[in-house]
């Protein structure tokens, strides 16, 4: 019952108004969407929507976004490369409990499986919950997702994932693609049932006590079906000129090696103009780009040389079959284009030097343990909210060397960071800018240098493989 490529039309999320000057609104709702055409999914929703509504927010000005959860489990909303206070970064306990829950479960917990969960100090919930973020950071594309523990992925699978768009002066000095011709693209793999329910293996799928998923899911699920903003293989519509690209993996566990391809077999140009955390200092041409889940790239697409009519396919040269096709273009008309892509996009970025760490730390990502069964452990550990596991000091440089045993992208929560070295060389060219996720590949090795400054207090660091995450490949950071 799968789609052609290429047919339906890309959705745009919805921008997200504020009921106020600086105040949004959320509700957390169960809802029936038309993902593939002719079918209905039940989805867990931001606003009823998949993706959630899009907040635009403007750099300096700050924000409160009210959860409320109507869903039937407790929820934890982070805002993923978010610069936030501890108190609004959504720590996997700091529950947003809907209204039924608390007579059965005693106020959110799940069991108990962790002993962080009988420590009042470390489970928080509400059943609505202000989350407010100063936005003092740069442009630059985040997203809002869920971060319940043990429950993260099963949860983003359903459907709790939205875009945040940070904006500022710099960026707008620039005269980037802009308006109809910036489009964010949520890309994101699903698997379905026959009847076009969402399929995914939890060993739980109320998602109230038992964690984890079915062998031979334990290194990450992979969807058949390639969604972006929602939609399966979609296409647009574009003018034969520059678009910026806006792109987000928000796959719980699949890689992507992008390349964007005409009909006659021509290559065009990925011109790298951001990263995680904002814009490059220069960009950097692409020919495929690699993207890990949770990460962004800001790329800028010309359509100029593709005639009128042509065909622009986005394809994941790390696919087969139908996971290789992402998406295409078509040319639609020829038109004016006012936008330019500067030699120089910004002089904001830090200049950490290797000089400037005073301690570099060693944290190894790899298969072991966790409540007896198997699991995901940084540094030997699984994830435990009851300890603490990295006391850093606020202002402080620090190199932290990763290494890892499969594919693992490793997040760092409140903080931007820079790669220094990857495998002991120079890092790739995707690595430029300031990140918050670096994809480390099989065996390898990576370095990465960051001042932590912000807030004092606890946040996380951890895998972005989101099934790695739910089986303990988290781990705290306390920020002194
Ligand atoms: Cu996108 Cu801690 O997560
Ligand atoms: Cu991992």
């Amino acid at each position: 019952p799968l789609p052609p490529a290429f047919q339906v039309p890309l959705p745009i999320p919805a921008v997200l108004k504020p009921v106020s000057t600086g105040r949004y609104e959320i509700t957390q709702r169960e809802a029936v969407l038309e993902v593939l055409p002719g079918f209905k999914t039940p989805m867990w929703t931001y606003d009823g929507t998949f993706p959630g509504p899009t907040i635009e927010s403007r750099r300096g000005r700050p924000i409160t976004v009210t959860h409320r959860n109507e869903l039937p489990v407790p929820t934890v909303v982070h805002l993923h490369g978010g610069r936030s206070t501890p108190e609004s970064d959504g720590y996997p306990t700091d529950l947003v409990v809907p209204e039924n829950w608390g007579a059965m479960h005693h106020g959110g917990g799940h069991g108990g499986e962790h002993s962080g969960m009988q420590d009042p100090r470390a489970v928080v919930t509400t059943l609505t919950r202000d989350y407010t973020f100063p936005t003092d950071q740069r442009a630059a594309l985040l997203w809002y997702h869920d971060h319940r523990m043990d429950f993260t992925a099963p949860a983003i699978w359903r459907g709790l994932a939205g875009l945040h768009i940070v904006r500022d002066d710099l960026e707008d000095s620039l005269d980037l693609p802009s308006g109809p011709r910036e489009l964010p693209l949520l890309i994101a793999d699903r698997s379905f049932t026959a009847d076009g329910s969402l399929d995914y293996p939890s060993l739980d799928p109320t998602l109230r006590t038992t964690p984890g998923v079915r062998e031979p899911y334990l290194a990450g699920v992979l969807g058949d079906v390639i969604l972006v903003n929602g939609s399966p293989w979609p296409v647009h519509e574009v003018d034969a000129a520059r678009y910026r690209l806006r792109i987000l993996n928000a796959s719980n566990a699949r890689h992507y090696e992008l390349e964007a391809v005409t009909d006659d077999g021509r290559r065009l140009d990925l011109v790298q103009v951001g990263a995680d955390q904002g814009l490059l200092a220069a960009p950097v041409t692409h020919q495929h780009l690699p993207i890990a889940p949770a990460e962004r790239y800001d790329v800028i697409l010309d359509f100029a040389s593709v005639e009128v009519g042509g065909r622009v396919r986005i394809l994941n040269r790390l696919g087969d079959g139908r996971t290789r096709d992402v998406m295409a273009f078509r040319v639609a008309r020829t038109a004016k284009d006012d936008s330019r892509v500067p030699a120089v996009l910004a002089n904001d970025l830090p200049t950490w030097q290797r000089s400037d760490a005073i301690r570099v730390r060693d944290f190894s990502l790899r298969a072991g343990q966790m409540n007896g069964g198997h699991g995901w452990v940084i540094g030997g550990r699984s994830f435990d909210p009851a300890r603490s596991d990295v006391t850093v000091r606020l202002g402080d440089v620090e190199v932290w060397r990763l290494i890892a045993d499969v594919h693992h992208p490793v997040h760092l929560h409140l903080v931007g960071f820079q790669v220094l070295s990857r495998g002991g060389g120079s890092p790739l060219p995707h690595d430029a800018g300031l990140k918050d996720t670096v994809s480390l590949r099989p065996g390898e090795s990576a370095e990465i240098i960051t001042r932590f400054d912000g807030y004092r207090g606890r946040y996380l660091f951890h895998c972005h493989n989101a099934e790695h995450e739910d089986m303990g490949m988290m781990a705290n950071l306390e920020i002194v």
